[in-house]
């Protein structure tokens, strides 16, 4: 999905080399997203020039544009604002032309990045058209570009601050957005600002910064504003010359920035849409909050909103980012997804440091505390979710139901919204999302929020659009996943949901020694984990050998392990690009046996609980179609000898019922990864996906 990254340098002497080697290492940094076109933007040789590149395809492929540029990456700059972008296409095929950033006109006196999307684009295109602008994109963004410059234009006896200028420009935006704008006009200078889709602004100073938050800049006058969409409407574009009254911007002082000595202080600014492209220039950051505008000039960040609002900060803080680069490594692995595989003994005892006394076999979720009681009020709870997240939340409904009793209603965030489904204020809702950011998931949160419900975010990035608009919640602290198809988040959601339910019912006697079991299962799963990782040269094998050229791949599962097959045939297809099913093993008889034959790969979940009698029966079904089942059983158990001699297996410890999922999805992970190895494909960035799907 698109990401953002800008970078200034104020009283920082930088060749123009290292800018642009710092623009495209940010924007490596966030390549987990997944893209398929790049650019940058920064200063030329010349006064007024601003230079574009933009090439289709990796970052590397634009670095190899740029070096073949005649510009001299010498020339120094002592300030300087340079703004890049990795697109995922939505309106308009992947190229040079669609990629950001998009400009305003030929000589670029305004250019833009932009994540997310415009839905009034159209209106705002046959405005600027009908005033002359010629379009060059089929995108959305470019009327932003656009727009700036007709604001400008039809303002420029008025002298506008570069933050009056981008009030009246956004006034008139519908959708969202994350946004940079660079101008000629303005030089050094740039706009950040954001509705719907997260940036955040990494800062780093020579002096400390004297506090350790920026003021939020109202205007003095709130009511004189712009009517969104009046100005379109009429075609005219008068009300775009309305002043914004009082707003002498200039006159204040950000206080962070302030030094003892009166001398200006250097500084540089890292804009990003996640800190990963951040965090290793440096720790203090500032996530911007909806419909902040954050204008940075002279080594000042000042941050300006349109209008005030009841109870609303008057301040955004500049906080120390934890995360470490080499977290975001790949480190002695080939492939983040195959780093992150091999994470899963740490990352599920990360989600559970802290929160699980083993020995008192007590759960304290610091961020559900308060609101424990109302959740154990509820009519029933509703987790909403998209792919990955969807199958945690189907892995653990049954341990919710059995431990707290209440209904549970398990939906994909895209057809819950469809359904415009039903909502109570005695709701609870919980949204589960790696990124905190998916905007099906979002928008089902905005829906669950306007209709009064309880909303619970489980969620692994922090500072996240979905961790702060929810009520509570649980941080999997699984660290970043950069591999766009999910492996650790999926273990870290699923032990994350079953210590909420097991916190749910603490207060219940009767479920106290199924709670104790549990939570003993929990204690010993990471050693499981690794266990089963040990299974790797075997599964490498098998995908190497049986597997790899077949055209499809059917899983089987029933009870807790459905979710394990339907999470395994979504982990092939999304990297192997070999069709695969996760079949409920009881529909077998009502249709799929059909496919069943002795060539078709068949993958059984077949470990140890009271489904396993059933399952077999599935087995023994395509077995009697001559089908040549591989079986995922428990180790050391006499009832799997028979299987072992019979059949291929893939032996797992066992653990109790409801966290066997998290052991059998390992050897999934694993074969998914290998097929995909062995096919050649890109594992970390399969085509057509993003990591992070922030549009509908
Ligand atoms: C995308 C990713 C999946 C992920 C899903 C939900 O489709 O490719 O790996 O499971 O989004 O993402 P979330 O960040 O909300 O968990």
């Amino acid at each position: 999905m698109c990401g953002i990254f800008g970078y200034v340098n104020y009283l920082v002497e930088k060749t123009r080399g290292e800018i642009e080697n710092t623009l495209l290492d940010g924007m490596q940094r966030l390549e987990y997203r997944g893209y398929d076109s790049a650019g940058l933007a920064i200063d030329g040789d010349k006064e007024n020039e601003v230079l574009l590149f933009k090439e289709v395809g990796k970052v590397a492929a634009l670095r190899k544009l740029i070096k073949t540029s005649s510009a001299d990456v010498n020339k120094t700059f002592v300030s300087h604002v340079g703004i890049a972008h990795t697109r995922w296409a939505t309106h308009g095929p992947p190229s040079p032309l669609n990629a950001h950033p998009h400009s305003s006109d030929v000589t670029n006196e305004f250019v833009i990045v932009h994540n997310g999307i415009i839905t009034n684009y159209r209106e705002l295109k046959a405005l600027l058209v009908s005033k002359g602008f010629v379009f060059q994109t089929d995108t959305d963004t470019e009327c932003i570009a656009k727009l700036c410059k007709y604001v400008y234009d039809i303002n420029n006896h008025r002298d506008l601050d570069f933050t009056e200028l981008a009030k009246l420009v956004l006034i008139e935006l519908q959708g969202a957005y994350g946004l940079l704008i660079k101008s000629v006009h303005f030089p050094n200078e740039v706009i950040a600002t954001r509705k719907g889709s997260p940036l955040l602004i990494g800062v780093k100073t020579d002096k400390k910064l004297k506090v350790d938050f920026v003021d939020v800049e109202f205007p003095d006058f709130p009511e004189i504003t712009v009517e969104p969409a009046a100005a379109v409407s009429s075609a005219t574009g008068p009300s775009l010359l309305v002043p914004l009254a009082g707003s002498d911007l200039r006159r204040s002082q950000s206080r962070a920035f302030i030094s003892d000595d009166g001398v200006p202080m250097q500084a540089e600014f890292f804009l990003a849409s996640d800190p990963s492209a951040v965090v290793e220039h440096t720790k203090k950051v500032l996530y911007l909050e909806d419909d902040d505008i954050a204008h940075i000039y002279d080594g000042e960040l000042h941050i300006h909103r349109v209008r005030r609002e009841e109870g609303q900060s008057t301040i955004r803080s500049i906080q120390t980012l934890e995360i470490e680069l080499n977290e975001i490594m790949k480190g002695n692995f080939d492939h983040f997804m195959q780093k992150e595989i091999f994470e899963q003994p740490d990352s599920v005892i990360n989600t559970m440091r802290g929160r699980i006394d083993f020995e008192n076999k007590i759960v304290t979720l610091g961020g559900l505390s308060a609101y424990l009681n109302t959740i154990r009020r509820c009519r029933r709870i509703i987790m909403v979710a998209c792919g990955t997240s969807f199958h945690s939340c189907m892995a653990t409904r049954a341990i919710f139901e059995e431990l707290t009793e209440i209904p549970i209603v398990v939906e994909l965030a895209s057809d819950f919204l469809d359904r415009r489904s039903p909502v109570f204020r005695d709701d609870t809702c919980i949204f589960v999302s790696q990124s905190g950011e998916t905007a099906d998931t979002m928008l089902a949160l905005q829906y669950c929020i306007e209709r009064g419900a309880l909303t619970v975010g489980i969620v692994n990035s922090v500072g996240s659009s979905i961790s702060r608009q929810t009520n509570c919640g649980v941080h999997i602290n699984a660290g970043p996943e950069i591999g766009v198809a999910s492996t650790k988040a999926y273990t870290s959601q699923y032990v994350a949901l079953v210590m909420m339910a097991l916190s749910l019912s603490d207060d219940r006697i009767s479920k106290r020694a199924r709670r104790h079991e549990i939570i003993d299962g929990l204690g010993k799963i990471s050693k499981q984990i690794e266990e089963v990782l040990a299974l790797n040269d075997q599964i490498k094998e098998m995908a190497e050998t049986s597997l790899v050229n077949q055209k499809s791949l059917l899983l089987l599962g029933r009870g807790y392990q459905f979710a394990t097959a339907l999470e395994g045939a979504l982990k092939i297809k999304e990297i192997s690009y070999m069709h695969s099913e996760g079949v409920l093993a009881g529909e077998l008889k009502h249709g799929v046996l059909a496919l069943v034959d002795e060539d078709l790969p068949i993958i059984v979940l077949a470990t140890k609980d009271s489904l396993f009698p059933k399952v077999m029966s599935a087995v023994e079904q395509v077995i009697a179609r001559s089908g040549n089942p591989i079986i995922i059983c428990n180790k050391d158990e006499n009832a799997f000898s028979k299987l072992k001699t019979t059949y291929r297996t893939l032996e797992v410890p066992a653990t109790v019922d409801c966290l066997q999922g998290l052991l059998n999805v390992i050897p999934l992970q694993l074969m998914s990864y290998w097929l995909a190895v062995k096919k050649g494909f890109d594992v970390d960035f399969p085509r057509n996906l993003a990591k992070a799907v922030t549009v509908e």
